[in-house]
């Protein structure tokens, strides 16, 4: 099996990773910038390496011999382009889990044409995670074999969100700003702008829900990268956002041995041409957790080559989308 070098790696969502590293059977190399953590982290018999992201030497240490690197340290504004640059300095794939739009952004942005990255015949893949893979690939689905629709909405429910650090300093860094896909541009919107409200209704168990329309999701990115549509519409209920306003210091909750929370999400895509829809979408547990599954499946098929482009890309791009879902373990999918 593979190397897999893990930056970021005593953080709740890449202790998810490590485990799903461990049990496909790879070999997982955890990096972070603080030793003591790093080591209380790292389960038996897995190797640790300190680095830091403006020490470029000590990022070559720690993804030396790796095949590929999973960049788990957010917020990744200050993480992301000096991993990227060090696996091309490795030749390495580089895969990441943001959740912030601007982030991805600037990541497409500033390394969509990079030759370097064509030359080094690399994959590089920010947004692997929940927010950013799982609409896209639904979106992809639903697309089927229309090749432009009128526009593409994805509305995402959740029973409660408890916040871990990361994603709250994310989300001071956004401070309200959105980003939107309109008139096939997409745009960041200032937090003066009221975001608009309105309903939807979810499947079981959530049922018609308010929804906060410009839910400024990476989804809203990976899918206006590569489906053709003038408009992309994300939605989240408005249950999560009352946690995220007051959130419980201790973090995401384990309820099983897994370490798994109780949340439970509920992902729907909509794609509209004319009179006609198409409908997609997937539930599931947790979804710090559930981007595990996502990212080391998205490794797994790169190292093995099943793919279907190269270079900076996105999950439905890449993957065949439903083939993708279906290895997935949600408790519920729905590709009709
Ligand atoms: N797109 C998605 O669906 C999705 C899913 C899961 C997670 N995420 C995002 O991934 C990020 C991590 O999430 P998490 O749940 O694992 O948060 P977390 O538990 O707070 O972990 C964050 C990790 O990043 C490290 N880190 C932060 N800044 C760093 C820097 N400049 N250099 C080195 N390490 C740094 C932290 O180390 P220190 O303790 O040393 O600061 C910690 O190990 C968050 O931004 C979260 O929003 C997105």
């Amino acid at each position: 099996m593979s190397v897999v070098a893990v930056f970021g790696a005593y953080g709740h969502t890449a202790r998810f990773v490590t485990a799903e590293l461990l049990s496909r059977g790879h070999t997982p190399v955890l990096s972070g910038r603080d030793a003591a953590k790093l080591e209380f982290a790292a389960p038996p018999g897995v190797e640790t390496r300190v680095a830091t992201v403006d020490d470029p030497d000590s990022l070559d240490r720690a993804l030396a011999g790796a095949d590929v690197v999973i960049n788990c340290a957010g917020p990744f504004a200050e993480t992301a382009p000096a991993l990227i640059e060090a696996a091309l300095r490795a030749g390495i794939h580089y895969l990441d889990v943001t959740g912030e739009t601007i982030v991805a952004l600037d990541t497409f942005g500033t390394y969509g044409d990079d030759q370097r990255i064509k030359d080094a015949g690399i994959v590089v893949a920010p947004v692997m995670a929940f927010y950013g893979a799982l609409g896209d690939l639904l979106a992809t689905v639903a697309m089927g074999d229309w090749t432009t629709a009128d526009d593409i909405s994805i509305a995402v429910a959740l029973d409660s969100w408890q916040p871990t650090r990361g994603t709250l300093l994310a989300g001071a860094r956004r401070a309200g700003r959105r980003v939107v896909f309109r008139d096939r541009q997409l745009e960041v919107v200032p937090a003066e702008e009221p975001a608009p409200h309105a309903s939807w209704t979810f499947g079981a168990p959530f049922g018609v829900q308010e929804v906060v329309g410009q839910f400024s999701t990476t989804d809203v990115i990976t899918i206006s990268r590569h489906l053709d549509t003038p408009q992309v519409n994300a939605y989240l209920n408005l249950t999560p956002l009352k946690d995220l306003s007051d959130p419980s210091p201790d973090g995401p909750q384990a309820t099983d041995a897994s370490g798994r929370s109780a949340q439970v999400f509920l992902v729907e895509v909509a794609v509209r041409r004319g009179d006609e829809e198409r409908r997609a979408s997937a539930q599931g547990q947790d979804i710090y957790a559930f981007t595990a599954p996502i990212v080391v499946e998205a490794v797994d098929r790169i190292l093995s080559g099943r793919t279907r482009a190269g270079g900076v890309v996105t999950a439905g791009e890449i993957f065949d989308p439903e083939d993708f879902l279906r290895a997935l373990p949600f408790d519920n999918l729905s590709l009709s």
